[in-house]
C-alpha cells in the first residue's frame, strides 16, 4: 500500500511521518510517536480512553485516520503538564480528590475535562457529568472525578473549592 506523508503538531512539537492511509490516529500516537498515554479500551468507539484534543475539540482518536489530521494541532495527556514539569490543575485535582483507581480511563478523562473547562470554566455538576459522558470509568463510580473537575475549575479561576452537598 502506498504511504502518505503527514505533518501536524503534537504537544507543541512539529511531527512529520510516512503512514499507511488506513492507520488510525490512536495507533499513530502510540506506536509511531510512543505517546502511550491515550489508551485503547474498546473497539466500539464507546470508552473514550483514547481521547485527545484536536484543534480545540475532544476527539476519540480510535475513530479517526491519521490522514484526516493533516496540519492539525493535537494535545495528548503527555502535553497537559506545564513545560516546567508542573502538573496541570486537573492532574493535581485528580490526585487530590482520589479520582482514579486503576488509572486506565484517566488520561482520556483528563484530556476531555481539559477541553470542558476551556469551554465552560465554571461548570455545574450536571454539566460536568454531561461533559464527560463520552468517557467511561469502570472503577470510581464517577463521583470523585466530578469532584476533581470542580476542584480544578476552582483552582484555575482562583476560587476556593467548596464540597457540594450530597
Ligand atoms: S478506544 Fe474506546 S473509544 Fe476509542
Ligand atoms: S480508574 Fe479504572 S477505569 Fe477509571
Amino acid at each position: 500500500m502506498s504511504k502518505l506523508q503527514v505533518s501536524m503538531k503534537v504537544n507543541g512539537k512539529p511531527v512529520e511521518a510516512l503512514v499507511e492511509p488506513r492507520m488510525l490516529l490512536i495507533h499513530f500516537l502510540r506506536e509511531q510517536l510512543n505517546l502511550t498515554g491515550p489508551h485503547i479500551g474498546c473497539d466500539t468507539s464507546h470508552c473514550g480512553a483514547c481521547t485527545v484534543d484536536l484543534d480545540g475539540k475532544s476527539v476519540k482518536s480510535c475513530t479517526m485516520f491519521v490522514a484526516q489530521v493533516q496540519g492539525a494541532e493535537i494535545l495528548t495527556i503527555e502535553g497537559v503538564a506545564g513545560a516546567d514539569g508542573n502538573l496541570h490543575a486537573l492532574q493535581d485535582a485528580f490526585r487530590e480528590m482520589h479520582a482514579l483507581q486503576c488509572g486506565f480511563c484517566t488520561p482520556g478523562m483528563i484530556v476531555r475535562a481539559y477541553r470542558l473547562l476551556k469551554e465552560n470554566p465554571n461548570p455545574t455538576e450536571e454539566e460536568i457529568r454531561i461533559g464527560i459522558s463520552g468517557n467511561l470509568c469502570r472503577c470510581t463510580g464517577y463521583q470523585n472525578i466530578v469532584k476533581a473537575v470542580r476542584y480544578a475549575a476552582a483552582t484555575l479561576s482562583g476560587a476556593t473549592y467548596q464540597e457540594a452537598a450530597e
